[in-house]
């Protein structure tokens, strides 16, 4: 591992900041299938969290939920004070809420612009094409590749580069470092340093929490479809046998 040379965090949020996203016993179903029995955690403004935990414990289904495509879900999901539960996903993306899936959703047919203009602008205050290839120079030089030309870290530049075309100050992030090597792994944690800095508000679900611990200020540990604890990245290396057991590594 290469936390050295890793990003730092910059400062958390106050403690005392209302919530931008406060979900509150959510449960969620696939069809008859329940998966989802009562998460509960929140997000001040500016900060960063993760969303650690085993195979199958319900993170992705939390985010999907979050942003609305999941079939069914229960419970109370407030964003900026707005009870969001009961709206549609295209309403949701309105207020502010952007969604980076694990399999990225990168169109292979369509170049690297093309993919950049396909999300539709949710909100004022997205970044520009040219503020995006600043952000991420790499996909500048890769403007009119195609997306199957794309290396992965290529592929999850591009899937963050969209949203944050969209106006979205809440990027919800599934896995963004999965398979990537530690060069890009770095990358991508300098580019959350970045956003933060800028005001953007993140939850990432992480299974490398040494890189989870570079860029977040709390970690939330799901299982079995529940929030069961929650450690301040300032408390995570006192805690590590914990999490190990946790995450069973
Ligand atoms: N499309 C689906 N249909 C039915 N069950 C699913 C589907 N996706 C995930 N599940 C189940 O929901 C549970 C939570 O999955 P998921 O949220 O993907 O876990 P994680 O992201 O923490 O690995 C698991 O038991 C998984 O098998
Ligand atoms: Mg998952």
């Amino acid at each position: 591992m290469a936390e050295a040379v890793m990003t730092k965090p910059v400062a958390t949020p106050s403690a005392d900041a209302a919530p931008l996203l406060s979900v509150q016993g959510l449960e969620g179903w696939y069809g008859e299938s329940h998966v989802l029995h009562g998460i509960t955690f929140d997000v001040r403004p500016g900060e960063v969290v993760t969303l650690l935990g085993r195979n199958g414990a319900g993170k992705t289904t939390t985010l999907r939920a979050i942003i609305g495509i999941l079939g069914k879900r229960k419970g109370s999901i407030r964003y900026d004070g707005t009870e969001t539960i009961a709206m549609a996903s295209r309403n949701i993306a309105k207020l502010g809420l952007g969604y980076v899936p694990e399999e990225r959703g990168i169109f292979s047919s369509l170049s690297v612009y093309e993919n950049l203009m396909l999300p539709p602008r949710v909100k004022p205050g997205g970044l520009s094409v040219d503020q995006i290839y600043t952000l991420f120079p790499n996909l500048k030089e890769r403007s009119g590749s195609q997306g199957t030309k794309l290396s992965g870290g290529e592929q999850q530049m591009l899937a963050i580069g969209r949203i944050l075309r969209t106006g979205a100050k809440l990027i919800l992030l599934d896995e963004p470092t999965e398979g990537l090597a530690p060069v890009i792994v770095q990358q991508i944690g300098r580019t959350l340093a970045r956003l933060k800095t800028e005001g953007y508000t993140i939850v990432l679900v992480e299974q490398n929490f040494r890189f989870a611990q570079t860029v977040a200020d709390r970690h939330f540990v799901v299982e079995q479809g529940r929030v069961i604890d929650m450690i301040p990245n300032s408390e995570l290396d006192a805690n590590i046998d914990k999490l190990h057991t946790y995450l069973g590594v």
